[in-house]
């Protein structure tokens, strides 16, 4: 039987409470019947991230393959519907769904080398904004969450958020961030997005290069594709570096770029100031940097 991590376990109580234990709980035995049901035999230790967990496998006699269970939630449920239309080009194949529980059969990919791995950080970013090109080129399928609706809900929340930050300058600039997301937000675009493409959602393959995982997808404009490459492995000094070098390979307006990822700061910054925390820094500076490009 497959033991079930610890820090994944405290992860779901942490963020989904009673659901999240209630998922961790029921785990076991949802492995067990996948197992069964698609065939599989488990090859090795069981890997996960904030939200799921997944065991690599072999299907049959000699296929690879990652068994991903994942609590189901707005966010995850249209996991499969991205990665059945990117088919493989630029992402992780989808070998089998079951759409009750949410439960995926994914092409194996090497969990050993994530792009995070890399020790040129401007080139990995570069390879991301490559997999963004390619990923972007399809058209949302419908049904998708949207980010002109995304954009409404933050701009509706952001007054109230606003009134809670007590440092001026901070709600300055998270004024600015609104200001500037007001001003991209009426053409909020139809391409099938990403989200959450960050350097350990993309892992190294035998059938390509680099290949994503994990997306969050939504319809939406390339350009608010930008800001996970930015914070994750964050460096100061690389806050400009990365985001041009990631507006050119994509073929960027850099403007509207800045715009939908001040807008992505601001919506981080609107969550942690609901949840009674100060917004990151991180966060902050990659906002003030990337204001200072709108104006120059
Ligand atoms: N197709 C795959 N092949 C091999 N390992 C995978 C695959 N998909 C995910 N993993 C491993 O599982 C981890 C968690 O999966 P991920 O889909 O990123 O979920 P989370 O939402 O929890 O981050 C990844 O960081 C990676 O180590
Ligand atoms: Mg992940």
């Amino acid at each position: 039987m497959t033991d079930i991590p610890e820090e994944l376990a405290a992860t779901q109580a942490r963020y989904n409470g009673e659901a999240g234990r209630a998922f961790i709980a029921a785990l076991p035995a949802l492995i067990t019947t996948f197992l069964d049901r698609w065939n599989l035999r488990p090859d090795g230790p069981p890997r996960y991230g904030v939200c799921a967990l997944v065991l690599p496998v072999v299907r049959g006699h000699d296929t690879r393959a990652a068994l991903k269970l994942q609590l189901q939630d707005p966010e995850t449920t249209d996991e499969p519907l991205a990665l059945r239309a990117w088919a493989g080009d630029g992402a992780v194949r989808l070998l089998d769904h079951d759409p009750a529980t949410g439960t995926m059969l994914l092409e194996r990919l090497d969990a050993a080398r994530p792009l995070s791995s890399h020790p040129d950080t401007r080139e990995a970013a570069r390879i991301v904004a490559g997999l963004l090109v390619r990923l972007t080129a399809t058209r949302a399928p419908r049904g998708l969450r949207d980010l002109g609706d995304i954009t409404r809900a933050l701009l509706d929340r952001t007054p109230k958020a606003l009134a809670r930050v007590p440092y001026e300058p901070v709600r300055r600039l998270l004024t600015d961030c609104a200001s500037a997301t007001a001003e991209v937000a009426a053409d909020p675009g139809d391409r099938l997005l990403h989200w959450d493409l960050h350097y350990d959602n993309v892992l190294a393959s035998e059938r390509a290069p680099w290949l994503a995982i994990d997306p969050k997808p939504l319809a939406g404009d390339p350009a608010f594709e930008l800001l996970p490459a930015l914070l994750n492995r964050f460096d100061v000094d690389e806050i400009l570096p990365r985001f041009d070098t990631m507006t050119g390979e994509m073929s960027l307006d850099r403007a509207r770029a800045a715009a939908w990822t001040m807008a992505r700061a601001l919506q981080n910054a609107v969550w942690a100031t609901e949840e009674g925390l100060p917004p990151a820094p991180e966060n902050l500076e990659i906002a003030r940097r990337l204001r200072s490009t709108l104006h120059s």
